[in-house]
């Protein structure tokens, strides 16, 4: 039987619980999701690709339904090579729309084989970024709920300043 693959990209940089629940709604509908963590250099980012797998991995052990993969290039090409048929790229607000309509055109114009799928996340996550994550990270607020521990616990060592993470410090 021919194995439904989807891969997932995005930066992720880090992931958060909108990115995670995108991942699980795509695992009911797919047998394989592809995660493609984007290296590119040119964009400044705050983990490099390989801590980003790493973040993601660590939140799917055991599960080989979900397989973690840093990417580069064309996103299609990688979607080829990886077997599947169809990207999934989350959409939160309207304010999406404009950006991933492009992308997909685009893409179908590389390669019409693939299609792009698009999901909306639960509500509660519509306005969640990974930019919004870190900036509430370095300004020392909670983000209980919004990114899993682990990713929390690297959040705060690369941007909260020794000595104003510990007890007494604003959550
Ligand atoms: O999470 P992001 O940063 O919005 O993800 C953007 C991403 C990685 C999906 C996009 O930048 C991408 O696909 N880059 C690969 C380069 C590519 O294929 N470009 C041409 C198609 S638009």
């Amino acid at each position: 039987m021919t194995q439904r693959v989807a891969v997932y990209p995005g930066s992720f940089d880090p992931i958060h619980h909108g990115h995670l629940d995108i991942i699980e709604r795509c695992c009911t509908l797919f047998d394989e999701v592809v995660v493609a963590v984007l290296a590119n250099e040119a964009k400044k980012a705050l983990f490099s690709p390989e801590e980003r797998v790493a973040m993601i991995r660590e939140l799917f052990p055991g599960r080989t339904q979900v397989r973690v993969e840093n990417f580069s290039g064309l996103l299609v090409e990688f979607a080829d090579q990886a077997g599947a048929r169809v990207v999934v790229r989350g959409l939160r607000a309207v304010s999406d729309f404009e950006y991933e309509m492009q992308m997909a055109l685009m893409n179908r114009r590389l390669n019409p084989r693939i299609e792009t799928v698009f999901m909306m996340p639960r509500e509660d996550y519509s306005y969640l970024s990974s930019r919004l994550v870190k900036e509430v990270c370095a300004l020392g607020a909670s983000l209980d709920g919004l990114v899993p521990p682990s990713v929390l616990a690297r959040l705060r060592e690369r941007l909260v300043p020794r000595g104003a993470g510990g007890e007494g410090a604003r959550r």
